[in-house]
């Protein structure tokens, strides 16, 4: 695009995006809100008005920039952060480098979002889900440990809302007993763990980019990983089993067309150019996003510290947690009346969620994961019966965020002054 067409479109979105951030319509305290505006979009348009919108130059650039940021050997771009997840356990059974054989277990937290859980099971591998720590909505270490048997191969962690798991002793328990371990940080962008970026810790991690994440490229996703050859092979996966685009060029038998050559099998999990061209910019951003972030999570904190029916996640001494969203665990008089708490804050304009599928081995879809016994998961029942969240984003200003604060007081009051009717579990 010619530069003065360029500044021409900035300067009319200028002019016709709002020049505040758009409320969402039905709530005032949302989960979440755009964070993107005329550098993303006039960057996505410029990909369309220039032809080229599919996986490019662009792509390449942002998954270098990403690898850079988060100190990878490289990055390999996808199209949603559940694609991401998909390819680091097919890596794992990779036909032409499996690690692990069908049937191998891999430990996955049971709270978690289920396309991590899904993943494993698509990939022909045994899930065993793990109980997880109700005070830091992450794994519990000594379930993880107990449920370690002759085929547990690896351990797919996730650091949920942001919180980094205790990767010293994740990465010590995993030495110990030769599993390999994964990473979904699909939650914990710009999380570490004395001094290391989360994704960094073992074989890959993955990332997702959806809407509401700490940056977005509307959806999108990435994984990392250790060193080229590894990013090499999940590009054929990501793309067809296809050799295109591999930065260690395959060669074939003579009488294949080099332009076709396919050596593997494969999805087609390609990003665009215009999501790439949204993570360009919004990874420029993600320093400044999440410090406010950080900002607003530790307000939360404090607010929550003088109340002492909530509680929110602890995090581990050497870690530095990425807030997602507001989780908080209720207690006390307030421990078994979520529902009612979380209905009032939805009256009043407050948009609420359960920590994601809560106990997951009580969702309906779990069934396909064998015979599960959901009672074996007490903390994970906890976070199921007591936890939930709040949105955060970093485009909310401070009096929005302390009317949020009053209207979780009033919430608190109106609960603890009418009666509790308990209901069956
Ligand atoms: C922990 C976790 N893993 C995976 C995903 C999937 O990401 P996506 O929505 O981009 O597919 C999410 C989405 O929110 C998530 O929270």
């Amino acid at each position: 695009m010619k530069t003065e067409s360029r500044e021409q479109l900035q300067s009319w979105l200028r002019d016709t995006l709002p020049q505040q951030t758009p409320t969402n319509p039905r709530y005032w305290f949302p989960l979440t809100l755009p964070t993107y505006g005329v550098d993303e979009i006039s960057e996505a348009i410029e990909c369309m008005v220039d032809f080229q919108t599919s996986m490019g130059q662009r792509t390449r650039q942002f998954e270098q920039a990403f690898a850079n940021y988060v100190g990878a050997a490289d990055a390999v771009m996808v199209n949603s952060g559940s694609s991401a997840d998909l390819l680091l356990a097919y890596q794992l059974i990779n036909p032409l480098n499996p690690r692990l054989q069908p049937g191998d277990e891999v430990l996955v937290p049971v709270v978690t979002w289920p396309t991590q859980v899904w993943s494993v099971a698509m990939a022909g591998l045994k899930v065993q889900l793990v109980d997880v720590d109700p005070t830091t909505l992450n794994v519990d270490l000594d379930d993880l440990r107990r449920r370690i048997g002759p085929r547990t191969k690896c351990f797919f962690a996730v650091h949920l809302m942001g919180n980094p798991c205790a990767m010293d002793a994740v990465r010590k328990l995993c030495n110990e007993y030769g599993l390999l371990l994964i990473e979904d940080c699909c939650e914990a962008l710009g999380a570490q763990h004395d001094g290391q970026h989360v994704g960094t810790f073992g074989l890959g991690g993955s990332y997702s980019f959806f809407f509401s994440h700490h940056m977005t490229t509307m959806e999108g996703g990435m994984v990392t990983c250790v060193d080229q050859h590894h990013a090499d092979q999940l590009r054929v996966l990501r793309a067809h089993g296809w050799s295109r685009g591999l930065q260690n060029q395959a060669t074939g038998a003579a009488e294949i067309d080099s332009r076709y050559l396919f050596v593997n099998w494969g999805f087609n999990l390609r990003p665009t150019e215009l999501q790439a061209a949204f993570g360009l910019h919004q990874l420029a951003k993600l320093d400044a996003m999440n410090a406010r972030r950080r900002q607003l999570a530790a307000r939360f904190e404090d607010y929550v510290a003088q109340r002492p029916a909530l509680a929110t996640p602890s995090v581990p001494a050497a870690g530095t947690s990425s807030p997602f969203a507001l989780p908080v665990m209720l207690s006390g008089d307030l421990a078994h009346r979520r529902g009612e708490l979380t209905d009032y804050l939805e009256q009043q304009g407050i948009e609420t969620r359960p920590v994601v599928a809560g106990n997951l081995a009580r969702q309906p879809a779990a069934a396909i994961l064998g015979d599960l016994d959901p009672t074996a998961y007490r903390g994970a029942d906890e976070i199921h019966q007591r936890g939930f969240y709040l949105g955060l984003n970093p485009a909310f200003d401070d009096v929005l965020f302390g009317r949020m604060l009053d209207t979780l007081d009033a919430a608190i009051d109106h609960v603890s002054s009418t009666t509790h009717v308990r209901t069956a579990a």
